[in-house]
């Protein structure tokens, strides 16, 4: 199977810290990839890094066979890289449709000025975005939903309708940060289903979570980083069973659980 994702040596430092340490990570395509490990590990920075809003202190990205290291944000995006964020961003007052809709406004041509100087022509732009948006939230089993305010729906389905406006953008690829963070066992069935619909259609996932649950039942590969380390990788069965890994994060979950239990 060809690379879809491809760090090399990737390192991000901020001052004296060295949030992500020269890791090596090869995802391949049409897979479910996922990155795990403590509070503080370098995820977040990770996928940063990948979507360019951080720059690469040293080494290398590639995604789908072009070197993306320094790219912004919006060619990243263009070239098919989708994401959502670890702290939920969406427009409380505006409807479940128009939360959609603007993951669309990103990639039409002129933007605000082409509404001034060609009114039709941005109005044909804007029912093109809405049947798209309309189309996702159909696959995404909330298109009943899409004229309420975001504000009256349940945080689960906000949560999911982040990834309905990362495919927006058409991407091979989504990169989903802590999308289980906050959902009850239900919403995250919920959220297990729409991802595993979404990639049976060819979508690729690079997915961190802290619910190892979700982990295990849909990765199709781990990497686990810890302190800015890769400290492993395999298949979720490799991973449980990982020494290395129990003692520096698994172990501490378990406890969690056992816990709540
Ligand atoms: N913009 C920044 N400036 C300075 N330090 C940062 C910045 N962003 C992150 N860090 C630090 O880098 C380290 C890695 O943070 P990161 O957010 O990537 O962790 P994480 O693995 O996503 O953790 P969590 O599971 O809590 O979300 C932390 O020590 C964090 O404080
Ligand atoms: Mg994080």
């Amino acid at each position: 199977m060809g690379s879809l994702l491809k760090l090399t040596d990737t390192t991000k430092q901020f001052q004296g810290l060295r949030a992500v340490d020269a890791i090596n990570l090869d995802m391949k395509e049409n897979t479910i990839h996922a990155l795990i490990g403590p509070n503080g590990a370098g995820k977040t920075t990770t996928v940063n890094m990948i979507t360019g809003v951080h720059s690469v202190t040293s080494g290398t990205i590639e995604f789908d066979g072009h070197d993306i290291t320094g790219m912004p944000t919006y060619k990243i995006a263009r070239l098919g890289i989708g994401r959502t964020f670890q702290n939920i961003k969406v427009f409380p007052t505006m409807t479940l449709l128009e939360n959609v809709m603007v993951g669309g406004h990103q990639c039409t041509k002129l933007g605000a000025l082409r509404t001034i100087f060609d009114i039709r022509g941005a109005k044909r732009e804007e029912e093109m975005l809405k049947e798209k948006a309309e189309n996702i939230l159909k696959k995404l089993g909330l298109y009943e939903l899409r004229n309420e305010l975001m504000q009256n729906l349940p945080y689960g389905r906000q949560k999911i309708s982040e990834i309905g406006r990362a495919m927006m953008t058409d991407p091979k690829l989504i990169l989903l940060d802590e999308p289980a963070a906050g959902l009850n066992p239900s919403e995250r069935g919920e959220l297990i289903k729409v991802i595993k619909a979404a990639y049976g259609e060819g979508l690729s996932f690079f997915l961190i979570e802290h619910n190892m649950d979700v982990i295990m039942s849909i990765s199709d590969y781990i990497t686990v980083l810890s302190f800015g380390k890769l400290i492993a990788e395999g298949t979720p069965q490799e991973i449980q069973n990982n020494p290395e890994v129990i003692a520096s994060y698994l172990g501490e979950k378990y406890k969690q659980k056992m816990a709540e239990e």
